[in-house]
Order: C-alpha cells, then structure tokens, then sequence
C-alpha cells in the first residue's frame, strides 16, 4: 500500500449523546473480528462508505451475506450504527478505522465483493499519489478477492475517472482484472442506492461513473 498516513477528516463537530453511547456500546460489538471468522457466507466490504447509505442497503437486501464497512470518519460510523440498532442489523462489520492498516493483514480470497464508493478525489497533481485506486493498492486487493470476485468503483470526478481508465487499460492490471462492463460504465450495478456523495454530484451536475472489475 502506499504512504500510510490518514489524509482526511476523522471527525466533523461533536456527536450527540445518542450517538456517543452507541459508539461505545453497539460499535464494539460489530467488530470485524466476526466478519473475518472463517464461514462460508458471501462476504463483501465497503472502503470509505461515509454515512453508510450503500453498506446498509445492501446489507438489508442481501440479508444472508456479511458485510465489512471500514470508514474512519466518527460521524458517518456514528450514523450507520444509528440505523444498524434501529433496525436491528445483524449482517454488518464495521472498523472506525483506516482501511488500509486492515487490508493489509487480511487473508487471500476472503472477498466476493470490493466496494470503494466516491473516494477522495485528491485533484491536485502532488496528491494524486494519495488516490485509493493507485496502481501500487491492486495487487493487495486482488489478493483479497476470491476467484471471480469482484472490485467496484464509483466515482463523478472527470480526472480520477482518467485516471482510473488509464490504470484499467493497462498490461499490469489487464493481468489482475477484467474490466467488464467497458461498454456500459455509466451504468450503476443491480441494487446501487444513491450516496450522499452521488447526491453532491448530481447536485453539480456531474456525471458519473461506475467501474466493475472481475478478478483474472
Ligand atoms: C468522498 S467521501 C465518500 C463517502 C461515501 N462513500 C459516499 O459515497 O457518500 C470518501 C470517504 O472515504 C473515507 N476514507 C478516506 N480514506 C480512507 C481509508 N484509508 N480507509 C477507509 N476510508 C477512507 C473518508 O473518510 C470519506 O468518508
């Protein structure tokens, strides 16, 4: 993985006393010490995931897989856990953390799914080295997929979507990944809900893109 520094915001404000108790009671038990237990349920991660809109819907649609959401900002892990406990969540993981420190000890062929939703565009060019889908992070995170296991990415900002492409037409991630929906990759997968993210880029105008890779 490259530097291992968290670039970003860990948390905005201060929680309110709902979500403090829940970030001491519930968050523990959702550790993803159970998620990454050996079992043969249909496992899938979400890097990043914000407020939690997509890990819970999914989560609630797919009810007999696991789900792994690692996300370091306190307040959206705080607003997931609101909806985990009032909807009495069952199929859920979540690390308050930096996804990368976990990855790295993660076992090979754990994951059906990778999702990484909207990731922090960093646009200036010194900070491209800091973009999550970097040439350097994929043989890691293929090696957490199991065969056939997917990879996808969402993302509305124009320089990272050149970015991705140019990583994704590449010899050395050809050899990884299969990029499968090519053709088709203004098109959301079966069951996408929208993020607060795709909200501020519909808002702006943006368009968006929707990245599947197959892993080779
Ligand atoms: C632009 S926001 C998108 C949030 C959400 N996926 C959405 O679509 O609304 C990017 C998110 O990635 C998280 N993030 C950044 N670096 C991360 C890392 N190393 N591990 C896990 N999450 C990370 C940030 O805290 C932030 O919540």
């Amino acid at each position: 993985m490259t530097s291992q520094r968290l670039y970003g915001r860990r948390r905005c404000g201060s929680l309110t006393q709902e979500q403090n108790i829940l970030m001491q009671s519930l968050l523990p038990k959702l550790s993803c010490e159970n998620f990454l237990k050996e079992c043969s349920e249909p496992k899938i991660m979400e890097i990043g995931f914000g407020g939690g809109e997509h890990i819970f819907h999914q989560a609630t649609h797919n009810p007999s897989c696991l789900f792994l959401g690692c996300e370091p900002f306190e307040n959206g892990v705080a607003h997931l856990l609101q909806k985990i406990e009032e909807h009495n969540v069952e199929n859920i993981s979540i690390l308050n953390g930096d996804a990368r420190f976990l990855i790295a000890g993660m076992k090979d062929k754990v994951l059906d799914v990778l999702y990484l939703l909207f990731p922090d565009p960093w646009p200036k060019k010194k900070h491209w080295k800091r973009r999550f889908f970097h040439q350097d992070n994929l043989p890691t995170l293929h090696r957490l997929l199991k065969n056939n296991g997917e990879f996808r990415i969402a993302t509305d900002h124009a320089s990272y979507q050149s970015w991705i492409e140019e990583i994704l037409n590449s010899e050395m991630t050809k050899e990884l990944f299969t990029w499968v929906n090519k053709d088709e990759a203004f098109l959301p997968w079966k069951e996408y809900v929208q993020t607060r993210y795709h909200q501020k880029a519909l808002l702006h105008d943006r368009e968006i893109r929707y990245y599947i890779l197959k892993k080779n």
